[in-house]
């Protein structure tokens, strides 16, 4: 399949975990994929696996937070590859706690990685996508944007996300470059483990698919939202989760009920 065949893409956060899903499908229907990280042995080993398999792939050393380093590889990118089509705002970090647990510190970490780096992100590359024929890009938010998340922190960062998303959708839409939102629920990664296995069961128990979702699944959401077979889908939003957003507040009620029953 040859979906996004000559387009190129950065991916950031691709070292593991759904950015490097995203890179090997992307890198797999044809598009010469960067791999931005900060996890450079992880990310280079990331792109070594994905170009064995089939597909152009590079790894740059890249903090999504640092606005010189975006232009740099924005520049970079244009000079080797003469063009960039797509963009995955991937990268981010968790934090759980609420706002009495949270020191400003961690709050402006979170919001430095998870909003900021995607401003940084969007304002490098959106130049040279609408220099070049357009773009897609896609912005990697959460289900914690959709409710009120007892992460205070991470929640915050990803409502914040969502909204900037609807506004480059509408600010970039009449440069060609489209913007649009996916929201994963519980997906198996690093990020997932690290909150542990009796949070990823208890996932897999409300949720309608009763199951966690795979790196993989969230990748091929995203992959096709970078594809022309999109070109008229700007701002949207698209959840990954197994039916959680759909099914959980009414299994709630309805297990609470039964417990009083
Ligand atoms: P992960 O922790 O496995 O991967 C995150 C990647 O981002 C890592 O490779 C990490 O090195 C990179 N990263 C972190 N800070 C960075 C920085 N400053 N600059 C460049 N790269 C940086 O996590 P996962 O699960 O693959 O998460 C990917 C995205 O999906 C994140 O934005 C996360 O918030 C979002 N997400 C994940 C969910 C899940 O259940 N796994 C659910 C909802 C959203």
């Amino acid at each position: 399949m040859n979906a996004v065949k000559g387009k190129v893409a950065i991916v950031t956060g691709g070292a593991r975990g759904i950015g490097a899903a995203t890179a090997g499908w992307l890198a797999r229907e044809g598009a010469a994929v960067i791999i931005a990280d900060i996890l450079d042995d992880a990310g280079a080993a990331t792109a070594d696996t994905i170009r064995n398999e089939q597909g152009t792939v590079a790894y740059a050393s890249l903090d999504v937070t640092d606005e010189a380093r975006w232009a740099a590889l924005a520049e970079e990118i244009a000079d080797t590859y003469g063009r960039l089509d797509i963009l995955v705002n991937n990268a981010g970090v968790n934090l759980r706690g609420g706002i009495l647990a949270t020191t400003d510190a961690e709050l402006e970490r979170v919001l430095r990685v998870n909003l900021v780096g995607a401003f940084l992100g969007m304002r490098a590359v959106v130049p040279v996508m609408r220099d070049h024929g357009g773009g897609a890009i896609v912005n990697v938010v959460s289900g914690a944007a959709l409710f009120g998340s007892p992460s205070a922190a991470y929640g915050a960062s990803k409502w914040a996300l969502r909204g900037l998303t609807q506004t480059a959708a509408l600010e970039f839409g009449p440069l060609g470059v489209r913007v649009n939102a996916v929201h994963p629920g519980a997906i198996l990664t690093e990020m997932a483990r690290a909150s542990g296995g009796a949070v990823a069961a208890a996932f897999e128990e409300v949720t309608p698919s009763r199951r966690v979702g795979t790196p993989e699944e969230a990748a091929a959401v995203i992959g096709f939202l970078c594809c022309d077979a999109a070109a008229f889908v700007n701002g949207a939003e698209i959840v990954i989760d197994g039916g959680f957003m759909a099914g959980v507040p009414m299994a709630a009620i309805g297990a609470l009920a039964a417990a009083r029953q």
